[in-house]
C-alpha cells in the first residue's frame, strides 16, 4: 500500500474546488488517512519544494503556495503515487488530458490546483513535513 501527499493549492481553495478535487481522488478509490487546513509559511514552502530551489520559478512558486490557506492530505491505496498523479494530470494544465483535474479546471502552469508526491521517496519526506505519525489514521475499509 502506498501513500501520497496531496495539497489543495491556494487557487483551488479560492475557486471553491477543494471538495471537487478531494471527491475525484476518493472516487478513484484512494482513501484519506490524514487531512488538515493550514497556511504554509516560507520555511515550509522552501523545504517542500527544495528540489526546485534555484529554478526561475522558485520564488514565485513559494509566494503562490504561501498566499492563502491550503488543505494538506494523505491519500492511501495501491499505486497511490501514480494514481494521484494521473488523476491530477500533467504539470501544465493546457497539456493535461481532459478528464484530469488540471485538464478540466486549469490553464496556468503555476496555479495548477493540486500537488501530488512524485515518488515513494518524496512522499515519505513530504508527508513527514506536514503530519506527525499520530495524525495519520490506519482505518481499514470493510472492503480492504
Ligand atoms: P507539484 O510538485 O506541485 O505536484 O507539481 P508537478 O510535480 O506536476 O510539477 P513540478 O515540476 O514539481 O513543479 C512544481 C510546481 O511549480 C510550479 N511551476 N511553475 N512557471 C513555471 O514554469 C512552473 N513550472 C512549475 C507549478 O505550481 C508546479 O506544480
Ligand atoms: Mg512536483
Amino acid at each position: 500500500m502506498e501513500r501520497s501527499l496531496v495539497l489543495i493549492k491556494p487557487d483551488a481553495m479560492q475557486r471553491g474546488l477543494a471538495g471537487t478535487i478531494i471527491s475525484r481522488l476518493e472516487r478513484r478509490g484512494l482513501k484519506i488517512v490524514a487531512m488538515k487546513m493550514l497556511q504554509m509559511d516560507k520555511a515550509l514552502a522552501q523545504r517542500h519544494y527544495v528540489v526546485h530551489q534555484g529554478k526561475a520559478f522558485f520564488n514565485d512558486l513559494v509566494d503562490f503556495i504561501t498566499s492563502s490557506p491550503i488543505i494538506a492530505a494523505v491519500f492511501e491505496g495501491e499505486k497511490a503515487i501514480e494514481a494521484v498523479r494521473q488523476t491530477m494530470g500533467t504539470t501544465d494544465p493546457v497539456k493535461a488530458s481532459p478528464g484530469s483535474i488540471r485538464g478540466d479546471f486549469g490553464l496556468d502552469i503555476q496555479q495548477n490546483l493540486v500537488h501530488g508526491s512524485d515518488s515513494a521517496e518524496s512522499a515519505e519526506k513530504e508527508i513527514s513535513l506536514f503530519f506527525t505519525p499520530e495524525e495519520i489514521f490506519e482505518h481499514p475499509k470493510k472492503t480492504d
